[in-house]
């Protein structure tokens, strides 16, 4: 066994994967092909429920479940108003882990998970909430970093890892996601305790990924810099920042908040209606974007990384590149 599977031994064990290497559910182009080959390729795929309905999310999973020779797992947002429905769907289609984002999992949802007898995997945002995860029985945590693409929080993947590894990692396998664009950091994370790691931008442009042309060609194009978190614009109004390469959705996205904030004001939407039409305008643009391929006013959503992409290539190339980079590190480690 070369150092690197034993450093993922107990990630392995538990996604039931060649490698502890997740790829992040992405909404729109996290669906049955990329999910599949990741997982076939001795990764492991995880679908990104996003807006989904039950039914759509129930098409989806068996489509998965058609194409895949290996586990894989679903993502489910926590604010989905039907997520005890998703989580039935989950069920029924006896899905091995349900990863859970989007902030703390609601009342038992984490007792529903874990009675179909699936893994939950959350995400710790901090070492306080990441005990307390531990605490009500989760099976595993990702820690992710503000380099990483889409939702963000504040911290650097760095320093989350040093506050929350040297705690946790003896606890549950916990999974390292943000800036990961090589095998010599996922190298480095294993040795300082994470069972695994969780990469999004580095998977966009997969050969099997069906995020249009234009969209891989933006990302082959970009460099780290051009992927930058959102701002928020209204002091009243919370929201989540979003990593994207800048465009003309960005500016667009500015005048969404100053229209949400103005509802705000007269009293026509109260702040979670407000919340949820900023999200729903997220995955509005992302998919004119990705599926669409409008590049401009669609949203790009990248993770600094990003400027490691730079070619198409198959999801077993890019795992492969990955584990060898990862292994040649640790070896020369000695
Ligand atoms: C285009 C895009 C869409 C994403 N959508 C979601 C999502 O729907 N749910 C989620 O939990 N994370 C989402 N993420 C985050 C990824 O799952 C993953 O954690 C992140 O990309 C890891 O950081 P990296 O981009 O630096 O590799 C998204 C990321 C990207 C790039």
């Amino acid at each position: 066994m070369s150092k690197m599977n034993e450093l993922m031994a107990r990630g392995t064990e538990l996604l039931g994967s060649d490698y502890a290497i997740l790829c992040g559910a992405m909404s729109w182009v996290s669906e049955r092909h990329l999910v599949s080959a990741i997982s076939n390729a001795g990764g492991f795929g995880v679908i990104a429920c996003g807006a989904m309905t039950p039914a759509l999310l129930d098409t989806e999973i068996a489509a998965t479940k058609a194409l895949a020779t290996k586990p894989f797992g679903v993502n489910l947002i926590t604010m989905h108003p039907q997520l005890f429905e998703l989580i039935e769907v989950c069920a029924k289609h006896g899905v091995g882990h349900v990863v859970l984002a989007g902030g703390l999992p609601p009342k038992g949802s984490l007792e529903a998970i874990k009675a179909s007898g699936a893994k939950v995997i959350c995400f710790a945002p901090t070492l306080a909430m990441g005990k307390k995860l531990v605490r009500s029985g989760v099976d595993a945590l990702v820690i992710e970093g503000m380099e990483a693409g889409g939702h963000i929080g504040p911290v650097s993947t760095s320093v989350l890892a040093q506050e929350i590894l040297p705690t946790l990692a003896d606890e549950v396998p916990v999974f390292v996601a943000g800036g990961i664009g090589r095998g010599e950091a996922i190298a480095a994370y294993l040795e300082m305790g994470a069972s695994g790691v969780q990469l999004g931008t580095r998977f966009v442009c997969a050969t099997e990924s069906i995020a249009h042309p234009n969209f891989k060609k933006a990302f082959m194009r970009a460099s780290a810099r051009e992927a930058v978190a959102s701002v928020q614009i209204d002091p009243r109004l919370p929201v989540i920042p979003v990593r994207a390469l800048k465009n003309a959705g960005t500016e667009a996205f500015n005048a969404k908040q100053r229209e949400v904030a103005n509802k705000l004001d007269k009293g026509e939407v109260d702040m979670m209606e407000a919340q949820l039409e900023i999200e729903h305008y997220w995955a509005g643009a992302l998919r004119r974007a990705v599926i669409d391929g409008d590049i401009e006013n669609g949203s790009l959503m990248a993770g600094q990384s990003v400027g490691m992409v730079s070619e198409e290539e198959s999801v077993a190339d890019i795992i492969a590149t990955l584990v060898q980079q990862a292994d040649a590190a640790l070896h020369a480690r000695g």
